[in-house]
């Protein structure tokens, strides 16, 4: 599991975290993106990217990512800020019981681009084992 651990420069008056490009992750942060009051019972994601690498950070709440390499499935609860999880390329991913208060941030490095993503998983299955 890809877990990145992220300083907390918090005092008396709380918590502060700062990511860094080239410190905390290696690659340029090209977009943020998050996702919030996600409705209870909810799945989202199934999908892998092709290129794009992310950070996924529990700024609030918790929700679970099943990651899957085409070889591995594992499951991880996200409910920590001060830990990030990175999602590399060619990995599927569906994320899922969304707490209420969950907000979901995400370091990506880079554009919206719909032809980076695989939405099929068959698609999915036969690339990895190219
Ligand atoms: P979608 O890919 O369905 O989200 P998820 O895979 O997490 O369930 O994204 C929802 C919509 O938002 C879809 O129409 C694509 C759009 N979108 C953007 O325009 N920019 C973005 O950075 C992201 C992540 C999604």
């Amino acid at each position: 599991m890809n877990l990145v651990s992220l300083k907390k420069l918090g005092d008396v008056r709380g918590a502060l975290i700062a990511v860094e490009q080239n410190s905390d992750i290696d690659f340029d942060i090209k977009r943020v993106y998050y996702m919030y009051n996600t409705e209870p019972g909810v799945r989202r994601g199934f999908h892998a990217h092709k290129k794009l690498r992310q950070l996924a950070i529990p700024v609030s709440g918790k929700c679970t990512f099943l990651l899957d390499d085409g070889h591995t499935k594992e499951s991880i609860t996200l409910d920590n800020p001060e830990l990030g999880l990175l999602i590399e390329p060619m990995v599927w991913h569906e994320m899922y019981d969304y707490s209420k208060d969950c907000v979901l941030v995400v370091l990506a490095s880079d554009h919206y681009d719909e032809d980076d993503y695989i939405r099929d998983y068959e698609t999915f299955k036969r690339l990895i084992l190219k």
